[in-house]
Parts: C-alpha cells; structure tokens; sequence
C-alpha cells in the first residue's frame, strides 16, 4: 500500500480497526500533491467533544482507585490515537519531504497503532472502551501551524512526545506504586518507543533548520506562538537522562530544563 493511500484511510475510518490497519508492505512511489486534511473522520464515540471540568487528569495520589488509573489510561491511548491521525495528516502535507523522512514518519505511524493496542488491551479487563469517556481534538489544533516538516517536528516530536519522557514514567511509577504492575510495564514501553520518536525529530531538526540558526531558537521559532518550550516537559519532574538518551545535548536540555 502507498503511504498516501494508508494516509487517507486512516483519516477517513469510521472505524478502529482502519484506524489501526497496518499494511506489511508500504511503499512511497506516488507521494502526490498535498493534501492539508482538515478534520478526520472518526468512529462512533469518539467524536471531539469541547473541553470541560471533566477534561483534568485525576491526580497521582487517586490512583490507588482502579478506576481512576483507568481514566488516565484511556486519555492516554486517546493521545496515542491522534498522534496516528497527526502522522498521517503529515504524510499527506508533505509530499516533498525527503523519502528518509517521510519513511521515519510511517515507522512512528505504525508504532503509535501499536500505542492504541497495548492501551486497548490494558483498559479491558480495566472495563473501560475507548468510546466510553470523551475524547478531545488536541493535537488538531496545531494543524494549521505545522505546515512544514520542520514545524512538524518541533510540535509534535519535540514538544508532545518530548512531554511524554516525563509523563509516562511519572504515570508509570504512581501506577507501580499502587500496585498496578502491568500499567506500569506498559508505561515503561511507551517510554521506550518514545524515546526514539523523540530522537526522530532531534535528528531532522539539526538536518531541515536554518543554518544559522541555534538548535534552540530552530525549534522555539517553530513552534506556535502561544505554546511554550515547557510544554515540552513536566513541571513536577524532569528526566534529563531520557532526553539524552533520544541523543539530545546537555546544552540544549538544560536550557529546556530552566525554561
Ligand atoms: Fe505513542
Ligand atoms: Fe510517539
């Protein structure tokens, strides 16, 4: 299957399960034109819902309550379901990305369905669907901003899954401390594989950036103009070592660090 063709399936799915195809094989010979995709299809249940009260995270010290640890749980693999939505919305804006690139970009596609179905897993015998509780638009929001590579890259692997070297083993150890280990391993995957979508976009931040321009100011100038460099962290821990695990330099995570 084509990437543009895998691209627009996923987007326009009413259900999971073509949301989560994942063909063997994905070639990339007829890229085509861009295709800025506006608002994806999605199945039922799992319509965008405005944000309320209802939207915040129950906090660390509830999770001794299973159910609690499932809510975080399912906004979670709602995050993860964006992101496969995000990643195709790139694969179809940016048809002259370098072939390197746009293969990278399906990797961590096929890897975040993966995401969804470890999630889907644990949140069974936890009771809890995915249509169960709402689901927001997120990640959508910065669509119109990211219409390049580069701005991709710096919204969506530096800053979001950047977020997430903090959030998951934050999430991670509270789940392990309540006694949930099998959350808590899933977790310790996510990390895992986020460490290298993370090390993705580091990789084609210093290859796309201006020349002249610092590693820092390339991403910070690249990213909208309300959001922040500290939404690319926690603020109650920061996990320096995973950044440089994904190959970022001591500077340039001190920096992020103190901002
Ligand atoms: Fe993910
Ligand atoms: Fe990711």
């Amino acid at each position: 299957m084509e990437l543009r063709a895998w691209a627009i399936h996923i987007l326009s799915a009413d259900r999971l399960e073509d949301k989560l195809l994942t063909p063997e094989i994905l070639t990339d010979d007829q890229p085509g034109s861009a295709i800025l995709w506006q608002e994806p299809t999605r199945p039922p249940g799992m319509h965008f819902q405005r944000h309320s009260r209802h939207e915040k995270l129950p906090p660390l010290h509830e999770h001794v309550d299973p159910d609690k640890r499932a809510i975080c749980l399912h906004r979670f693999a709602g995050h993860e379901l964006l992101a496969v939505e995000i990643m195709a919305f790139a694969l179809l804006a940016f048809p002259d990305a370098p072939k390197h690139f746009r293969r990278g970009v399906a990797n961590t596609l096929r890897e975040e369905q993966g995401h969804v179905r470890l999630y889907l897993q644990r949140l069974e015998p936890m009771g809890l669907h995915l249509e169960d509780l709402p689901h927001y638009r997120h990640f959508w929001a910065y669509t119109p901003f990211m219409n390049s590579p580069l701005r991709y890259v710096s919204v969506m692997s530096l800053t979001f899954e950047n977020a997430n070297l903090d959030f998951a083993p934050i999430y991670g150890s509270s789940f392990a401390q309540h006694g949930d280990a099998e959350s808590a391993t899933l977790m310790q995957q996510i990390l895992k594989d986020e460490i290298r979508h993370v090390s993705f976009g580091w990789q084609w931040l210093r290859r796309i950036r201006e020349p002249e321009q610092t590693l820092w100011s390339a991403w910070t100038d690249n990213l909208p103009p309300r959001m922040s460099p500290s939404r690319a962290k926690s603020n109650k821990t920061f996990f320096e070592e995973h950044r440089r695990l994904a190959g970022i330099p001591d500077d340039w995570i001190h920096q992020l660090k103190h901002s």
